[in-house]
């Protein structure tokens, strides 16, 4: 099924131009890609026949699914998770292939995305309880409860295809909004053993699948003016192409999920043991292809030299594998280009006076490049000033706390920070300072957008409106009320 799409309810094969899936990861012991399959290459024509589905399945909001009891789209809902729960072996393998997420984190993501869709279904049930009840202000009662905002065009980003796009599209759904969905470019053939469960879980039109290059099926539909909400998880140069492609973008929702640069923050008295973990995981999880992920690090200047050298050498002690062999924490990166860049980072970094503080740190093998771990870092350097999102760690260190609450004012991104230390009566006034700055301080431990219920957000570039599983319903919807008076 891979050269399946689906508009207006009818799975359709494509006979069309298509555009082959490479995996970077070899199937052979010599390296060379894989040959996963191949997709749709759609253009403005099917685009537009898919925002006309939407637009007919929305029909100015008189449709039969914007106008749906709530218990009878919950059963649509339920109906498509009990399908998808029946994809799992077959998904969290493309996972693998797809995208070398390693096999505990592929599975981690399915169950998290039914869980997600399950929490949604019941928050769901509960905006509707709370919608049954009636106010009453002054003479005049209000029914207040939530409407859909009409057609949503929803792309999600690369390196979590299942979670992060089901965590548009699922609330997007749910609230009566009918939806335009194009895969990423990197997991985007684990999207087809969907196709049928999306298509005979809801009515046609309530979910449209495309694919192809944005550039040729999501602009053409920004152009037309007649969607209204750009729901976008990647990066900010996407968003705003698309944004500035629709005639009148006062009118759009956005919701958006997008860069960050999330430090860390080791004071002196920090717990060394704990920090070097968490600072693994932080910055190093599926290779630091992570929004979430620690791109910095902030080390005050007695205990650099100490948690410099645990940290570098806990690193070169990493598992690199294929992404089903057992252990292994680093894995092959789907981007081609992407050794090449972090290369360009680590070279720039080293003409201005950082050295590689590990001894693997830059070793190149066709589709990976050895964690590097920069150190000491200054603001001229590319590292400190570009996302990343890859293997390699830039630190810097401090004399007093103010030098990087000043960088964190000064970034054009706030999403997290991590703080580690133990004297509460230092950190208790810096967390009361680092809320100001970033949406969510984790204490002594590492950034990440779980569990799905918190709130997911960032300030200025990270982010446009709040995810989380209560959070995306009020998203993707508006409040509205019938009222009337006492009399
Ligand atoms: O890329 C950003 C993801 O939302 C990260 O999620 O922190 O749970 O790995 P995570």
């Amino acid at each position: 099924h891979q050269k399946q799409y689906l508009i207006n309810g009818e799975l359709k094969t494509w006979d069309g131009k298509t555009s082959e899936v490479y995996s970077t990861i070899s199937s052979t012991d010599e390296y060379a890609p894989t040959l996963l399959g191949s997709i749709p290459d759609m253009e403005e024509k099917e685009a537009l026949e898919a925002l006309g589905a939407a637009l007919k399945a929305f029909d100015k909001g008189k449709g039969a699914w914007p106008t749906m009891r709530v218990n009878e789209r919950i059963e649509c809902m339920e109906l498509f998770v009990k399908k998808m729960q029946s994809k799992r072996e077959e998904i969290v393998k493309l996972l693998m292939w797809e995208i070398g997420k390693s096999l505990p984190d592929s599975q981690k993501e399915f169950d998290r995305t039914v869980e997600y869709i399950n929490d949604t279904i019941e928050d769901y049930k509960q905006l509707d309880r709370d919608a049954a009840k009636f106010e009453k202000n002054d003479g005049v009662y209000a029914h207040i409860r939530r409407g859909p905002l009409g057609v949503v065009l929803c792309l999600g980003p690369y390196n979590y295809p299942l979670n992060e796009t089901f965590a548009l599209l699922i609330p997007a759904i749910i609230m009566g909004n009918t939806t335009i969905f194009k895969p990423a470019k990197h997991g985007v053939l684990l999207i087809t053993p969907l196709l049928e469960a999306f298509q005979s879980s809801f009515p046609k039109g309530v979910v449209n699948i495309v694919f192809g290059r944005g550039r040729a099926v999501a602009a053409p539909i920004m152009k037309t003016g007649k969607v209204d909400v750009l729901a976008l998880i990647g990066n900010s140069k996407s968003a705003n192409a698309l944004q500035n492609q629709h005639p009148k973008s006062n009118r759009l929702r956005l919701v958006l999920g997008l860069e960050a640069k999330n430090p860390a923050i080791i004071l002196p008295d920090a717990d060394l043991d704990l920090t070097v973990d968490e600072c693994i995981a932080g910055t190093l999880s599926f290779n630091g292809q992570r929004c979430t992920a620690l791109k910095v690090i902030y080390v005050h200047e007695d205990i650099a030299e100490e948690f410099n050298k645990r940290f570098a050498k806990r690193v070169d002690a990493l598992k690199f594998g294929n992404p089903w062999e057992e252990g292994v924490k680093l894995t092959p990166l789907p981007e081609p280009g992407k050794p090449a860049y972090i290369q360009e980072l680590i070279d720039d970094a080293r003409e201005k006076g950082a050295r590689i503080l590990n001894k693997k740190g830059g070793q190149h093998s066709e589709n990976y490049i050895w964690p590097a771990i920069l150190y000491p870092v200054n603001k001229d350097m590319r590292v400190y000033k570009e996302e990343q999102f890859g293997p390699v760690v830039p630190i810097l260190t401090f004399k007093d706390i103010e030098e990087p609450l000043d960088d964190m004012a000064e970034s054009n991104y706030g999403q997290q920070v991590s703080l580690f230390g133990k004297d509460v009566y230092a950190i208790a006034p810096l967390i009361d300072t680092l809320v100001n700055l970033v949406c969510r301080v984790n204490l002594n431990s590492s950034c990440q957008r779980g569990p799905d219920v918190y709130p997911f957000t960032g300030r200025k570039d990270s982010a446009q409106a709040t995810l989380s599983v209560h959070d995306a319903l009020r998203s993707f919807s508006v409040r509205t009320f019938v009222a009337f008076k006492d009399n």
